[in-house]
């Protein structure tokens, strides 16, 4: 399993918001999905991009403008490393960094840290974004059947299947 059921335990434990809220465990489940569909043809790593999923919005304190929650989500990655979160070091690094810095807005990097910050930026328009392409930062998540795939799962707030076993 890409993502074992302790370590999941252990971020959800910690999770300070609602869990069927827009920050919650949906999206986090969709921007899984994303980042495995996306990575497919962008040839990104595919445990960083699923442990992203996980990390990437768990430190949030408000569903609104919660600056620093990128950095917070990181700062947990670092705290579980070793004990239920077993990952190389080269691994580790593009996970912090993809978390870290996922609110900035930034294109440019490794294109595993692009695959994770597209695969968030897909899941937009459950708030009622139009994903602009131009925000992406790969061609594999610009394709316009991805973009349609996930905005229709965005705004129904589709529930992977993967849920199941979170809850
Ligand atoms: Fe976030
Ligand atoms: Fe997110």
């Amino acid at each position: 399993m890409m993502l074992p059921t302790e370590l999941v335990r252990a971020v959800l434990d910690q999770y300070s918001l609602p869990r069927h809220g827009t920050h919650g465990l949906s999206h986090w489940a969709r921007v899984l999905e994303n980042g495995l569909r996306v990575a497919g043809s962008s040839g990104a790593d595919l445990q960083v991009v699923a442990l992203f999923a996980l990390f990437h919005d768990s430190r949030r304190t408000n569903e609104g403008v919660d600056s620093g929650h990128g950095r917070r989500g990181a700062e947990l990655a670092k705290q579980l490393w070793g004990v239920h979160l077993h990952l190389d070091r080269e691994r580790f690094d593009l996970l912090h960094e993809a978390c870290a810095l996922h609110t900035d807005g930034e294109t440019e990097a490794d294109v595993t840290v692009q695959t994770c910050w597209d695969a968030d930026r897909l899941d937009l328009p459950r708030v009622g974004f139009v994903i602009d392409p131009q925000l992406l930062c790969t061609e594999a998540a610009r394709d316009p059947e991805v973009i349609a795939w996930a905005t229709g799962r965005a705004r129904a707030r589709f529930e992977p299947a993967v849920l199941q076993e979170w809850r």
